[in-house]
């Protein structure tokens, strides 16, 4: 009997040959926002022929960035150095769409242009903790929004122009479009702010600003209506979930990709009723979700048509050959979380065994 995940399915005018995607996962190995010759080895390693592949979330400009060493999209140089790693991907076959993000109040000043404060919809600013340093965010005038959509209209030309198959647009994880979205964050009064309309506008803004630049068959969108990472929640995530997924069909764009309900937090899961079906139901083009699903899960999602394509994040970090160990029946290697976020070129980033070296 055939295996679920590994049957083939028809994203627009893209023929994957099995529904196991790789998941977007931020690594901090790119030095200086510039994307290095190593990504072309690790992306290389995870690509199969006829696989869907989105990159670790990538800035859209100066004013992007939050975490050290994370990938632009934003310079001619980081055009440039994305060439040979999209070449890795589609020399093994691999269809490779690029994660564009701006972390909004994420951030603080040192990584932010001459030293500015981060901006958002809001002036609320987060908490600092061991981890992470906020300073707090300036709220975006109206005026300057449609600034920040076109950054994203840039950054997915230079995508295609760097040989993506398409973009994948950052919705989720409390970042800035998820900080437009969420109800507990946005305390705008603008047209940008108050209704689940006016909320919503900034990431549809977004979205037919690239649609119109890179065509719709080369765009997807990430979101996760449920999750309350960068205490960044909704009030009710079901409204916000199956607004943005009907609002969605009016551009007919490749995929969706939503984050399951259990992900309350970046890594851990937790039990839940709700669920993404609803979203999966309403939205017309490919659906794809993703968090904390096993080889188990992910066969009975799409069996049971709650997803077309399920993504995997940290099995598929520390399983280069993922595809190839479910087909087979594989044990799979254990991930690292020591080494998930260092900067090391090599160790837990390309040294995952595939399965023959084991
Ligand atoms: C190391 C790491 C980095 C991540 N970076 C991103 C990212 O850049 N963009 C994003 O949308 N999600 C990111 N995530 C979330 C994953 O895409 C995924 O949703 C999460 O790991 C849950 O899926 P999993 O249980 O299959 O790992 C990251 C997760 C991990 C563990």
């Amino acid at each position: 009997m055939a295996i679920p995940l590994l049957t083939p399915h028809k994203m627009g005018d893209f023929n994957l040959a099995h529904r196991i995607v790789l998941a977007p996962l931020t690594r901090q190995r790119s030095y200086g926002n510039v994307p290095q010759p190593h990504a072309a080895l690790y992306y290389s390693q995870r690509s199969s022929n006829g696989g869907l592949l989105i990159t670790e979330a990538t800035g859209v400009s100066d004013t992007a960035q939050g975490y050290p060493e994370t990938p632009g999209i934003w310079t001619k140089e980081h055009v440039e150095a994305w060439k040979p790693i999209v070449d890795g991907v589609h020399a093994k076959g691999g269809i490779f769409f690029c994660q564009i993000w701006h972390v909004g109040r994420v951030s603080n000043t040192g990584f932010q242009p001459n030293g500015q404060a981060p901006i958002s919809c809001t002036d609320k600013g987060l908490t600092s903790d061991d981890i992470m340093t906020f300073s707090p965010p300036r709220r975006l005038a109206t005026d300057e929004i449609p600034g920040i959509v076109d950054d994203f209209r840039t950054a997915a030309r230079n995508a295609i122009d760097a040989g993506f198959d398409g973009v994948e647009i950052h919705g989720a994880n409390g970042y800035l479009i998820d900080q437009f979205l969420k109800d507990q964050v946005n305390d705008r009064t603008d047209q940008y702010g108050g209704s689940l309309e006016n909320r919503c506008r900034f990431v549809l803004e977004i979205v037919e600003a690239v649609t119109n630049e890179v065509g719709p068959g080369r765009v997807g969108i990430r979101f996760s209506p449920f999750a309350s990472y960068m205490d960044c929640g909704d009030s009710s995530p079901e409204s916000l979930g199956l607004y943005l997924a009907h609002a969605l069909n009016k551009y007919g764009i490749a995929y969706c990709h939503m984050v399951e309900p259990r992900m309350k937090l970046a890594d851990q899961r937790f039990e839940t009723l709700q669920s993404l079906v609803p979203m999966r139901k309403a939205f017309q083009g490919t659906f794809i979700s993703a968090g904390g699903f096993s080889k188990e899960e992910g066969n009975r999602a799409v069996e049971e048509d709650h997803s077309d394509l399920v993504a995997f994040g940290r099995l598929f970090l520390a399983n280069p050959d993922l595809p190839r160990r479910f087909e087979v029946g594989a044990a799979l290697n254990k991930y690292d979380r020591t080494t998930f976020y260092t900067l090391d070129p090599v160790v837990g980033y390309t040294d995952y065994p595939f399965l023959e070296e084991v």
